[in-house]
């Protein structure tokens, strides 16, 4: 497997790239911005964008999905249909994400936003702003809190240890982390 993260420009948000090491299709994490780092490499590995994954429609994860669109045409994955006025296939809880060798399952994390949704593909789940090391996304209120406290206990809580947690902002961790010293949990 092919992985690369980026941290970009636009509100610190984070970019993943996950590829197959043979077949080199790629899936692209979010779309804050077509970062240039992103073609080159593409370049270096020879990969093709097999589709981008939106996490949430928040600005500072899609303000670059036309412009990478414009780069790349590949399918776009979210918890809508439409991303300011851009077409989506809308996926939802235990979906499954199949672009030959990457095989994937959609969570539904609802709470920062109703549609936010999270990928376990691999040994790694990226979850968006939904949870964050050591924290968790900002939620309109207290209902939404519990809301997202509640699907990041029963998506990612339940997944084994080991693996591998992917954010929108900030440092990767591990479920195992989270689980036992994230204070939103503990
Ligand atoms: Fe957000």
């Amino acid at each position: 497997m092919i992985f690369a993260h980026f941290r970009t420009e636009i509100n610190e948000s984070n970019q993943f790239v996950i590829a197959c090491s043979q077949e080199k299709q790629a899936l692209l994490i979010d779309a804050p911005v077509l970062d240039k780092r992103i073609p080159a490499f593409f370049e270096a590995h020879g990969l093709s964008l097999a589709g981008i994954f939106i996490t949430h429609t928040h600005y500072d994860h899609v303000e670059g999905l036309a412009d990478i669109l414009q780069w790349r045409q590949a399918p776009v994955y979210a918890g809508k249909s439409s991303i300011a006025g851009i077409l989506a296939e809308k996926k939802k809880q235990d979906d499954p994400l199949d672009l030959g060798c990457l095989k994937g399952r959609f969570i539904a994390l609802p709470g920062h936003t109703a549609c936010s949704l999270g990928l376990v593909i691999g040994e790694r789940v990226f979850t968006g702003d939904a949870l964050f090391a050591g924290s968790i996304g900002g939620t309109p209120d207290d209902i939404t809190k519990q809301q997202e406290i509640q699907a990041v206990q029963q998506q990612i809580f339940t997944l084994p240890h080991h693996y591998q947690v992917h954010t929108g902002h900030g440092p990767s961790s591990t479920v195992w982390i989270e689980k036992t010293f994230n204070p939103f949990f503990v």
